[in-house]
């Protein structure tokens, strides 16, 4: 029996307009089951595995890289994508969610994450912080794109952000992270690299393409004669069979460099090669987003895996992800001249691929090390050794953005490394390596080809009795080592 005071609610409620809209009342909708929106997907079963097995690694990389967590909302101003990611990129043109709030404000459900934190950046007065700061994520992100396999409309995202580092070496090592990132957890991946210069010289290649581009203007499609007039680098980014034609005789970026986005390209190329990091220049590259500048690059599936993965499945060609540098972005959203560079992995996308591919994963150890470095040849000779020893399951921190020893070793001693590896100029001459002992403060020099088992040996010893120490002397300021204070091995 219906009481009077329920009739009379339920009165009120079919004249409530939010009462309404909350209800489900056209008969058809109440009949059928739901289903997630077109482009958007549950996670579960065996793939939960896959996911945190993703986790565990991305969270050890960002350790051992020194990077630090940062969560921003998925909403921002709608302004704030538009103005970094630019008008005529596919992203703000077709790709946004966007929508008015209650209170009028235009927002949008954030498509990638470097603009947000470049605001988080600037909005919480990061650069009082010691340069770089180094912040990681992983999130939801969305893009109204035509679902189709390895683009969905709601993905998620892991991705590295570096502020306040100008050096190549900062570029090099994003990669060289992503490498050692995925290879953990069983792919093989190239890197595709090009740059695309500063606000120097990519003006005149602007010119050189446009001229190119008014020339072959018949042959493009007509998106892309849309584009020249707007944006003519994103003409470069359509994948349209003519226009991938036309696009293969195109002027090259690299050849309109000036001097200084040269020597930083050639320079990072170096420090790849000195890690073997296996990269391939790709002339025509030059991302889907406004606001890089000298380095973009893309993470691929080596090829013959990709194929023989899945019979050529569509996804496993797609980049697992993609970065670049953005010197001018800090500045043109309102704050101070600071570089910055980052990049994003696609986690479903790498998820994807380690499902085709056979994956074991190391477990990390506990004791860690620092590497320190005096200088550009023993910078470079540190960037191998770190690598050595990652390699060798040694957790090793640095601080390669940092020149000084004494700030270098300040970091260690707040990452409370047993152990700090020193390489200056003399060591890369002398094929030798000074580990500091951060209790006792005591150096000593060993030769490079013995350093692995001396390390293993100290640090398995760490793990049994440990000797009586003495506590750690004062750190020297940056003079030359004293070779007084060197026992040789
Ligand atoms: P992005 O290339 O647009 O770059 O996205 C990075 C990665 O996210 C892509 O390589 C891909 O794996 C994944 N991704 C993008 N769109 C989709 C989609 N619709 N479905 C599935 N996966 C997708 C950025 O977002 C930049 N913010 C990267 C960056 C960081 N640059 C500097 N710092």
């Amino acid at each position: 029996m219906i009481k009077k005071h329920d009739r009379q609610k339920n009165e009120k409620g079919r004249n409530d307009p939010r009462a309404q809209a909350a209800l489900p009342i056209d008969p058809a909708v109440k009949a059928r089951q739901f289903q997630t929106l077109r482009g958007m997907k549950d996670v579960f079963g065996e793939d939960q595995h896959r996911w945190f097995l993703l986790e565990k690694e991305a969270r050890r990389s960002a350790e051992d890289y020194g990077f630090q967590w940062m969560e921003t909302p998925m909403l921002e101003e709608s302004a704030l994508f538009v103005k970094t990611i630019g008008r005529g990129t596919d992203i703000v043109d077709q790709e946004m969610f966007s929508f008015e709030t209650q209170g009028g404000e235009k927002v949008s459900l954030r498509p990638e994450n470097t603009a947000a934190m470049v605001r988080a950046y600037i909005q919480h007065g990061m650069w009082t912080q010691p340069q770089p700061v180094k912040l990681w994520y992983w999130g939801p992100f969305f893009r109204y794109d035509r679902p189709q396999a390895g683009r969905l409309r709601e993905f998620h995202q892991l991705g590295f952000e570096v502020l306040g580092d100008a050096s190549p070496l900062a570029d090099a090592l994003l990669m060289i992270q992503a490498v050692e990132l995925l290879g953990s957890i069983g792919i093989t991946v190239d890197v595709e690299l090009n740059s695309i210069g500063c606000t120097t010289c990519r003006p005149t290649y602007i010119e050189q393409l446009t001229q190119y581009y008014r020339e072959h203007r018949s042959s493009i499609c007509a998106e892309c004669k849309k584009r020249l007039g707007k944006n003519v680098l994103r003409v470069l980014d359509c994948k349209e069979r003519g226009c991938e034609r036309i696009k293969a005789e195109a002027p090259q970026s690299v050849d309109a460099l000036c001097e200084a986005c040269k020597d930083h390209f050639m320079r990072l190329l170096e420090y790849l090669d000195e890690r073997d990091v296996p990269y391939m220049l790709q002339p025509t590259l030059v991302r889907g987003l406004d606001y890089y500048t000298r380095t973009v690059f893309e993470i691929v599936v080596r090829e013959p895996e990709a194929a023989a993965a899945s019979g050529a499945a569509p996804a496993s060609k797609l980049a697992l992800a993609g970065g670049g540098r953005y010197d001018g972005l800090v500045e043109f959203l309102g704050g101070r001249p600071t570089p910055g560079l980052g990049i994003a992995f696609g986690i479903e996308r790498v998820i994807h691929a380690v499902r085709n591919a056979a994956s074991t994963v190391p477990e990390p150890v506990e004791k860690r090390v620092f590497v320190a470095q005096l200088g550009e040849a023993a910078r470079r000779s540190a960037l191998k050794l770190f690598g050595k020893l990652r390699q060798q399951g040694i957790p090793v921190a640095h601080s390669f953005s940092k020149d000084g020893l004494k700030a270098q070793l300040e970091v260690a001693n707040a990452l409370k490394v047993p152990y700090t590896l020193i390489v200056g100029q003399k060591e890369v001459l002398d094929h030798t390596v000074l580990i500091r002992d951060m209790e006792g403060g005591v150096q000593e020099i060993v030769a490079e080809d013995r350093l692995i088992s001396e390390l293993q040996r100290r640090l398995s010893e760490l793990n049994g009795v440990k000797a009586v120490r003495v506590p750690a002397p004062p750190i020297e300021p940056d003079e030359p080592l004293d070779p007084e204070d060197i026992e040789v091995l």
